[in-house]
């Protein structure tokens, strides 16, 4: 997706006068998660990469005691004044960048007076992380005009502290450290527990990544999130009582046979069935990807979605239409749901001569079924944030 940042920059100007005076372009990507999910919060592996699309801040430093902050995609200014601590816009997007300010502050790193332009690519709400996007473009542009020096890992940390904390909403560290370690044409392989990570070079061949966006309001997102959390730390306790464990993904599919000893409420048991079980799975797709077995890729990616649709339940009709219509079709490797569910986005491995029949065909199923319009991309995979 290209991104028109042609006019960002008078668009600054415009808003902030003051011609002589050059803004910094800093940039951070959104990302798709090719396996691997609901696992980050389990101390478990994940499997993202960045996308090519995200977004842009144009920053620059001001005379004041104010930080001034605009959005192309969010009409209105937002005048936040410099502090020790800062609270909470309720509902306004100005949040994800000021909870970020928010931790440099905590660290005795108080960001200066500012103009701040941001422009986003990515849809919102589409489980495409333009929220931890935000986040990342802020720590990057705050750590270099303060010249604080810290590394990548310390802001992706900040950031989804800002996320947790700030926001509110309770997410893994996944999209954070996809923002910031992206890689270009190379997934991460991402132990979340330890944070030791690989890059794997995605060569797909003849085939190619599809993102399609169910473009399904989603409503009840961060208060299912945090219910499915607290289930897995439910069954965290329940199976300590037997076997002391930190989290599910110290079990392995051999340890499956403990859910029904430990667990009795059927729905926590399946919760914590799709875990262990995505977590291998994780693994095995880790290792396909290796040996470039991409049929096995898409075969793994097709049972994450039925184990997040019948365990795990975070799918729904939108992103069920779309994955199990899209699977009878010509040149399909693999297709799922990415990101937290509920709406959003799936993502499939299609052979490039079928992927325009694949747009034009599900396309059409899905608006008929669902009486929704989907939309598809054709992402790149690029690298993390950065200042360019
Ligand atoms: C959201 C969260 C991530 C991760 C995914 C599900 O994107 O922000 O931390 O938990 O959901 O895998």
């Amino acid at each position: 997706m290209n991104a028109d940042i042609s006019n960002l920059k008078e668009e600054f100007f415009r808003l902030y006068g003051d011609r002589e005076n050059e803004p910094v372009l800093f940039y951070s990507p959104g990302r798709v998660n090719l396996i691997g999910e609901h696992t980050d919060y389990n101390a478990g592996y994940v499997f993202p990469c960045a996308l090519d699309f995200g977004t842009y801040l144009l920053v620059r430093g001001s005379s004041g005691q104010e930080i001034r902050m605009n959005s192309l995609n969010f009409p209105g200014e937002v005048i936040i004044p410099i502090a020790l601590n800062y609270l909470p816009i309720p509902k306004s997007w100005t949040n994800y960048p000021v909870g970020v300010i928010n931790e440099f502050a905590r660290k005795g790193t108080a960001a200066p007076a500012m103009e701040m332009l941001f422009y986003g690519n990515i849809p919102n709400g589409a489980g495409l992380s333009s929220s931890a996007s935000i986040e990342m473009v802020t720590a990057v542009a705050i750590n270099e005009l303060t010249a604080s020096g810290l590394e990548m890992m310390e802001m992706v940390k900040m950031a989804q502290k800002a996320e947790n904390g700030f926001v509110g909403m309770n997410c893994g560290i996944m999209d954070q450290f996809a923002a910031g370690f992206g890689k270009k044409d190379h997934a991460i392989n991402l132990n979340c527990d330890t944070l030791e990570y690989r890059y794997a070079p995605l060569n797909l061949g003849k085939r190619r990544l599809v993102i399609t966006n169910t473009n399904k309001r989603r409503g009840l997102t961060d208060s299912k999130y945090n219910e499915r959390r607290s289930e897995c730390e439910k069954a965290v306790e329940l199976i300590s009582v037997h076997r002391p464990i930190r989290n599910l993904s110290e079990l392995t599919v051999k340890d499956l046979w403990m859910l029904d000893t430990c667990i009795t409420d059927p729905v926590v048991r399946k919760r914590a069935k799709h875990v262990i079980t995505e977590n291998g799975r994780t693994l095995d797709a880790i290792k396909a990807l290796e040996v470039n077995d991409i049929e096995l890729l898409g075969k793994l990616m097709n049972e994450s979605h039925d184990s997040l649709c019948n365990d795990y339940e975070v799918t729904g009709t939108e992103l069920d239409t779309l994955v199990y219509e899209g699977r009878k079709l010509p040149g399909v490797i693999g297709t799922r749901m990415t990101g937290a569910g509920f709406g959003g986005c799936t993502v499939s491995i299609v052979e490039n001569e079928h992927a325009d029949e694949f747009i034009r065909r599900l396309g059409e199923t899905y608006t008929e079924r669902t009486g929704l319009v989907a939309d598809f991309y054709l992402p790149g995979i690029g690298d993390g944030a950065r200042k360019i």
